[in-house]
């Protein structure tokens, strides 16, 4: 069925209306044109901008972030050999927004509190450039297992996903992080396009239940976040009862949080008036459709006052460490950072200054590898976080494809070796009797 305004809810029609005035015609026939599609380009691995440019051509920047781009899926989809080694992340321009806002530096501690499937949580890894901590957080499961696999292609080697509540977190981490992200479950107004079916989930009622779910998760990150650090709150729904009424509440219930104006190009301020607020809300801004290019966002930006803060937390070392550092020194040329702790035969590098004792960690840092029989096997996440210069042995392919589907080639090299495409390890191989085995994983093959 062809999307147009015709098949929007009466009362989000009439709300809009309330909202936007006369712009609301503009904002309505937003919903018969085609969606738009953006990517972030890694700035974690070198030259990638270059590299896709080659493939795409010149390319459209994303006002509000810098290393943002529309796309053509096209040209350049999920099983490009780009896409496999993690130079590209596909994202709704308009969700850039939130974490552009958020200055994250390198060696921050970091919080993504509901980071699947991991958009803005690889996009806070990218700005942390290797140093600090990102722990991405994803309530649901299933959720957080597809989580880890977006920061593992994106070769994020200090992130820990976790798979909690946030009172679980909080209760762990009080004043832990220098930077908190709340990309709140929402009512979803800003994917009406994408998914029609979020169309028939909405009611008002649901708006008013998704602002009641986002403040108890707010309770939680306030908790979390350090006196000095910033927070950022965003949605990518368009109810005021969401968004303006939640910041107000926050405003209302916390005096220690002042709203941050948000300085980036292309975006409207938010409106504090849609929901009688006693503040002014316009430091917080929205992706408007008919405005900008992008689907609709919401973000906010909070610093919060004062100087409380945990100490840095200690986790113990493995008694396998020695196995991983041994295949370091034999197979690489550079020596990790972080402590190499193991869950049964799975060895992670966790990052310095965080304990994740009593936390269900789907992923405990970097994915080293396995401990079989003694002996090490590096994993597929290793050599992504890696650069073809970090590896004693590399191969290049020319047919990533072939790789991709399990296919073994020909070669003299001997020991573990980065299979590369156009420099870029795409993953592991393993060099015996002429022939490198193929070691990408099982569960990822074409
Ligand atoms: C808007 S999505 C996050 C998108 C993600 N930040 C990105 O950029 O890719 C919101 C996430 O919050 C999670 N969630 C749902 N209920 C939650 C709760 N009570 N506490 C924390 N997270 C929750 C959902 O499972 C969902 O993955």
């Amino acid at each position: 069925m062809k999307m147009n305004a015709d098949s929007l809810p009466l009362e989000f029609k009439e709300r809009m209306k309330k909202m936007l005035g006369e712009d609301a015609k503009a904002f309505y026939d937003t919903f018969s044109e085609p969606e738009y599609v953006g990517m972030r380009i890694n700035t974690l691995k070198k030259g990638a901008l270059d590299a896709v440019k080659s493939v795409c051509g010149e390319l459209e920047p994303v006002l509000w972030c810098n290393n943002g781009y529309y796309v053509n899926k096209e040209i350049i989809s999920g099983k490009h050999p780009y896409h496999m080694a993690g130079l590209v992340y596909f994202q709704e321009p308009s969700a850039m927004a939130a974490v552009s806002a958020l200055t994250i530096k390198p060696g921050d501690f970091v919080l993504d509190l509901c980071a699947s499937p991991g958009g803005k949580a690889t996009q806070a890894a990218e700005k942390l450039c290797g140093e600090g901590v990102l722990v991405a957080n994803e309530i649901i499961e299933k959720r957080s297992k597809i989580l880890a696999e977006n920061i593992m292609r994106m070769g994020v080697k200090n992130a820990v996903v976790t798979n909690e509540t946030p009172s679980r977190l909080s209760e762990k981490y009080t004043a832990f992080f220098d930077k908190i992200i709340v990309d709140a479950p929402c009512s979803g107004e800003g994917m009406f396009k994408k998914t029609p079916a979020a169309i028939t989930e909405w009611s008002v009622e649901h708006t008013y239940s998704c602002a009641k779910r986002q403040k108890k998760i707010l309770a939680e990150a306030v908790k979390m976040l350090k006196g000095g650090g910033s927070m950022v709150y965003s949605t990518c729904t368009f109810a005021p009862c969401e968004n303006e009424g939640v910041i107000d509440w926050l405003l209302s219930t916390y005096p220690e949080l002042e709203l941050i104006n948000i300085e980036l190009d292309g975006l409207c301020d938010a409106n504090g008036e849609w929901v009688n607020s006693k503040f002014d809300l316009s430091a917080a801004k929205r992706v408007f459709p008919h405005v900008s290019k992008g689907e609709g966002h919401f973000v906010a930006l909070f610093h919060k006052k004062g100087d409380e803060k945990a100490d840095l937390q200690m986790q113990k070392t493995s008694q396998l460490a020695d196995i991983y550092r041994n295949f370091e020194k034999e197979n690489l040329n550079i020596k990790l950072c972080g402590n190499v702790i193991s869950f049964g035969e799975r060895l992670y590098l966790l990052p310095q200054g965080i304990n994740i004792d009593n936390i269900k960690t789907p992923l405990a840092g970097l994915f080293l590898g396995t401990v079989k029989k003694g002996r090490f096997e590096p994993s597929y996440a290793l050599c992504l976080a890696l650069s073809a210069k970090d590896f004693k042995r590399s191969k290049e392919t020319d047919d990533a494809e072939k790789y991709f589907r399990g296919e073994t080639q020909k070669t003299d090299i001997q020991g573990w070796t980065a299979v590369t495409y156009k420099g870029y390890p795409i993953g592991f191989g393993k060099g015996a009797d002429g022939i490198l085995k193929n070691h990408f994983p099982k569960y990822l093959r074409f």
